[in-house]
C-alpha cells in the first residue's frame, strides 16, 4: 500500500481532470474571455484577480501570485500533502490510485501504517470510554470539572483516562502495533507494559483527524506533569500542533490562529468559546509550525508567558519567523502578565476582554524594533551603528517584498543611516555572493538578453506542442554552453519524453526540482497571445529560438576572438574558430 504512485498515473490524472471543473467545485468561477475568474481563495480581495485557464490547465492569481496546476490547487486550497492531493484528485475523477512496489530508495513507511492509525484510534476510544465507565475515571472527571471543563469539551477533544494498571492495552490490542505506536514500553528482561497509567489522556490528531499520539497529565501535583508519546512513524513533534483538527472542525478558514504553550490552554480557551488556538507540543515554535499554520490563516498570534523565559521564547520565535514573512502574512506577539497563562487569564477576564487583548497586541515589527533598541542609546553614533549591525541580519531573512522594504525603511529612520549607507552594508553580503558565483561561473553575468530567453521559454511551456517544430534542432546547439538554451533543451527533452497533454502536466514534471520556481513563474506569465493564430505563434517561437542560437554563437565567437588576441587558444578552439568564421 505504501509504494510510490506511478508517474504515468499522475500524468494520466492531469489529462483526465479539467482544472476548471475542479476549481469550480470549490470556488465558483465566472467565464471571462478565454479564462475563468473568481475572487482569489488564497488572499482577501474585493475584485477578482484569480484566473483559471482551461487550455493551459493552470490557475494564477495576479493579486498574490499563487499559481499552479490541479495538484497544486488542491495542495494549497485543501491544505494537503502531495500524495493526499493525488488521492483527492483521483476521487474527483473517479479512479483508484495504483501503487508501485516500494523501492529501496524511497523512505518506505511501514506497511502497517493503516493498522497503526486504527490501533491509535481504537486506543483513544478505549481511553474515552474508561473516562466515563471506569470507577477510577471518576477522579479524572472530577479533575476536569474542578478545572471548569464541560462534558462537551471533553467530547470535542476526545479526552480520556488511562487506567492505573500495567497491562490494560496489552491484553486488548495487538502488542506489535502498540509498540510501533509508542503505547507500550519494552522491559529489559522481556515483556512490556503500558506507557500511560493513571493519567488524563489528550489525543493528538492531525488535520485530517487521524490520531498520531497522546499527551498524558497526572491528576495531582506529582511529576512529571505530562508524559507524551515518543516520536513514531506517524508522530513527529516538530511537525504537529495540538488542537489543529479541533480548530478546523469549527472553522476551516479562521481569521487568525493563536499559538499557546499548553494542552490545557487550548482546551480552556475552547471552553470559553475561543476556538482558534493551537499549542506546540512542548517544543519551541518551529519554522514548520509557522508554515503549516500560515496555510490556514494569514495572521498568527504567538502567545508567551510574561516572565523571562517567555520573553526569551518570544524573541527566538521572532527570529524563526523572519523567513516566513511573505507579503500578506502577519505575526503578532502577545506577552501575558506575570504568572498567568491563557487558561488562567480567560477564566479571570472572560472571552471578550481576552479577545480584545489578542486583537490589540503588538505586531512583530513593533516587537522587533522594541527588542533590538531596548538597551541602545540611539542619540549616539555608536548606538545607531550597533542597531544597524544587530537588526540587519534579521531583516535580510525576510523574503523580498513590501514588508521587507517597510522594515528596512524603519531601520533607516531609527539608525539615522541613509538608504545608501544601510544598503551598502546590507548589500555587501549579497554582492560578495554574486561576485563569488560570477567568478566560478562567468556566464552568469549576462542578463541583458534575458528577456528573449525568458519569452522563448514561456512560449514553449505554455504551448508544449511547439516542441515539434524544433526538437530536431537540439543537436545544433550542443556545445554552445548557453544557459537559456540549456533550459530550453531540458524542457524539449521533458516534452518529448513525457508527452504532456497541456501546460499543467508539463509543469508537474518540475515539481521539487531546482527549476520549479523559474518554470512556475514563466508558466504564469501572461503572454497575451490568446487571439494570435497558431502559425504566427509557431513562427515567433522558431524565430526567437534562432535568435538565441545566434546570440549564443556570437558570444562564443567573441570569446574565441578575445582569446585569440591573447594568443591563448588551444588547438581544439582554433579549429572551432576557423569553422565559425567560414
Ligand atoms: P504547562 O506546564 O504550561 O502545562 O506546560 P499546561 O498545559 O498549562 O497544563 P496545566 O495547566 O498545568 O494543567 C506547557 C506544555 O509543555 C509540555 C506540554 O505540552 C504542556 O501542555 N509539557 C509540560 C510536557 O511535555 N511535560 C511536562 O512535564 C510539562
Ligand atoms: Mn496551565
Amino acid at each position: 500500500m505504501a509504494g510510490r504512485i506511478p508517474r504515468d498515473f499522475i500524468d494520466d490524472l492531469l489529462v483526465r481532470v479539467d482544472i476548471v471543473d475542479l476549481i469550480d467545485s470549490h470556488v465558483p468561477l465566472k467565464k471571462t474571455g478565454s479564462n475563468y475568474a473568481a475572487r482569489c481563495p488564497f488572499h482577501n480581495e474585493k475584485s477578482p484577480s484569480f484566473s483559471v485557464n482551461r487550455k493551459k490547465q493552470f490557475f494564477y492569481c495576479f493579486g498574490c501570485g499563487a499559481g499552479g496546476n490541479a495538484i497544486t490547487f488542491l495542495m494549497d486550497y485543501s491544505h494537503l500533502e502531495f500524495v493526499e492531493a493525488i488521492e483527492d484528485l483521483a476521487t474527483f475523477v473517479g479512479v483508484d490510485v495504483p501503487r508501485e512496489e516500494s523501492t529501496y530508495n524511497t523512505p518506505a513507511k511501514p506497511d502497517n501504517l493503516k493498522d497503526l492509525y486504527s490501533t491509535l484510534e481504537a486506543v483513544a476510544k478505549f481511553y474515552a470510554q474508561q473516562l466515563k465507565s471506569n470507577p477510577e475515571g471518576q477522579q479524572a472527571i472530577a479533575y476536569l470539572k474542578k478545572r471548569g471543563l464541560s462534558g462537551i469539551i471533553a467530547r470535542d477533544f476526545m479526552l480520556g483516562y488511562a487506567p492505573d494498571a500495567w497491562d490494560e492495552l496489552g491484553k486488548r490490542f495487538n502488542k506489535k502495533l502498540l509498540l510501533d505506536a509508542g503505547l507500550l514500553i519494552n522491559k529489559e528482561n522481556g515483556g512490556s507494559y503500558d506507557r500511560f497509567r493513571g493519567r488524563l489522556m489528550f489525543p493528538i490528531r492531525d488535520k485530517r483527524g487521524r490520531i498520531l499520539g497522546f499527551g498524558a497529565r497526572v491528576l495531582d501535583d506529582s511529576l512529571p506533569k505530562y508524559l507524551n508519546s515518543p516520536e513514531t512513524s506517524v508522530f513527529s513533534k516538530g511537525n504537529e500542533v495540538y488542537g489543529l483538527c479541533e480548530l478546523l472542525q469549527k472553522n476551516s478558514k479562521p481569521e487568525r490562529v493563536l499559538i499557546v504553550e499548553g494542552y490545557m490552554d487550548v482546551i480552556a480557551l475552547a471552553q470559553f468559546g475561543l476556538h482558534y488556538a493551537v499549542a506546540t507540543l512542548g517544543t519551541a515554535t518551529s519554522r514548520t509550525h509557522l508554515d503549516i499554520l500560515f496555510r490556514f490563516a494569514s495572521e498568527l498570534v504567538l502567545c508567551f508567558d510574561g516572565d523571562n523565559a517567555g520573553r526569551k521564547a518570544a524573541w527566538r520565535a521572532v527570529e524563526t519567523a523572519m523567513p516566513t514573512l511573505r507579503d500578506g502574512r502577519q505575526i503578532k506577539i502577545m506577552l501575558l502578565p506575570q504568572n498567568e497563562d491563557p487558561d488562567s487569564l480567560i477564566r479571570q477576564e472572560g472571552l471578550e476582554i481576552f479577545s480584545k487583548r489578542i486583537i490589540s497586541t503588538q505586531t512583530l515589527s513593533d516587537y522587533f524594533f522594541e527588542h533590538v533598541t531596548r538597551s541602545l542609546d540611539l542619540t549616539s553614533p555608536e548606538g545607531c551603528s550597533q542597531l544597524a549591525a544587530i537588526a540587519e541580519p534579521h531583516l535580510n531573512q525576510i523574503p523580498e517584498g513590501f514588508f521587507k522594504k517597510i522594515m528596512l525603511s524603519k531601520l533607516q529612520d531609527l539608525s539615522k543611516l541613509s538608504e545608501q549607507q544601510l544598503s551598502s552594508s546590507l548589500e555587501n553580503s549579497k554582492k560578495l555572493a554574486t561576485l563569488k558565483s560570477n567568478a566560478l561561473n562567468p556566464r552568469k553575468k549576462r542578463g541583458t538578453k534575458l528577456s528573449t530567453a525568458r519569452f522563448t521559454i514561456a512560449l514553449l511551456l505554455q504551448n508544449p506542442e511547439l516542441a515539434e517544430l524544433i526538437i530536431r534542432e537540439i543537436p545544433n546547439w550542443k556545445g554552445l554552453d548557453f544557459p537559456s538554451l540549456e533550459v530550453l533543451g531540458n524542457i524539449l527533452q521533458t516534452i518529448s519524453n513525457n508527452k504532456p497533454a497541456n501546460m499543467g502536466a508539463l509543469v508537474e514534471c518540475y515539481r521539487n526540482t531546482d527549476k520549479e520556481k523559474m518554470i512556475n513563474t514563466l508558466a504564469a506569465y501572461e503572454l497575451e497571445l490568446d487571439n494570435t493564430p497558431k502559425e504566427i505563434i509557431g513562427k515567433m517561437f522558431t524565430d526567437s529560438v534562432n535568435n538565441l542560437i545566434k546570440q549564443a554563437k556570437d558570444e562564443l565567437l567573441t570569446n574565441l576572438l578575445l582569446k585569440e588576441s591573447n594568443q591563448s587558444l588551444n588547438s581544439e578552439e582554433k579549429q572551432l574558430l576557423i569553422k565559425m568564421l567560414k
